[in-house]
């Protein structure tokens, strides 16, 4: 299990390991995008960055407080605000009725924490809101082109469907792609991507 402090050493150098260029297909999709936005592991700051340097509010949670530190750095270097919390995401309650937007990217979280969290996550939506999510799948483990090699913090499109009973699927579908995102992810890869709204209460 990959814990606060193998991600505070993977984050110890100066350099940002998944870069500092937002994840493409958030960028693709950001005209969707409604703040607040809550952004799940969000790591060193590429992505919030982006979406306050668009206008919007966000909040990044990560376990590893060296990654929240250097996406705070990199939201003053861009003169825009974040606000961040360190947290274990198995253990963190979302506020409930309270983003219009959660994105969850290259998250990758073990069944058990991603079992208790993804219902508190369709309550932290607010009715209409939309869940941005992009992950490597189950095949990437035959890539080698990065994200963990457990396949239980791997996704399939089904997995995706059965967590969020209470959103319908806008776009969801499991896709070859060349990712380029700093050292940590790098070349041709598998991912799963998922946009869905949550349904009018
Ligand atoms: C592959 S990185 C992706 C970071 C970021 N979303 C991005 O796209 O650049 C995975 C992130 O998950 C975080 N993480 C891992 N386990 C976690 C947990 N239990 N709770 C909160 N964050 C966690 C790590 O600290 C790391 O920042």
């Amino acid at each position: 299990m990959f814990d606060k402090t193998f991600w505070n050493d993977r984050y110890s150098s100066k350099e940002y390991l998944y870069g500092v260029k937002p994840n493409t297909f958030l960028e693709e999709h950001v005209d969707i995008v409604a703040g607040p936005v809550l952004s799940l592991s969000e790591g060193e700051g590429r992505n919030a960055v982006f979406l306050a340097v668009q206008g919007l509010q966000v909040l990044g949670v990560d376990i590893s407080e060296v990654a929240l530190s250097k996406a705070r750095a990199l939201a003053e270097l861009n003169k825009v605000e974040i606000q961040t919390e360190v947290a274990d995401l198995a253990f963190y309650e979302p506020k409930k009725h309270s983003f219009g937007t959660v994105i969850s990217i290259s998250a990758h979280l073990p069944s058990f924490i991603r079992n208790r969290l993804y219902p508190l996550v369709e309550q932290a939506l607010i009715p209409g809101g939309s869940l941005i999510f992009e992950a490597y799948s189950e095949k990437q483990l035959s890539y080698n082109t990065g994200g963990p090699k457990d396949v239980d913090m791997l996704m399939t499109t089904e997995k995706l469907e059965q967590a969020f009973p209470n959103c319908a699927p806008i776009l969801l579908r499991e896709v070859e792609r060349e990712v380029s995102e700093g050292k940590g992810h790098t070349g041709l890869a598998s991912v799963v991507q998922f946009i869905a709204r949550k349904h009018a209460e």
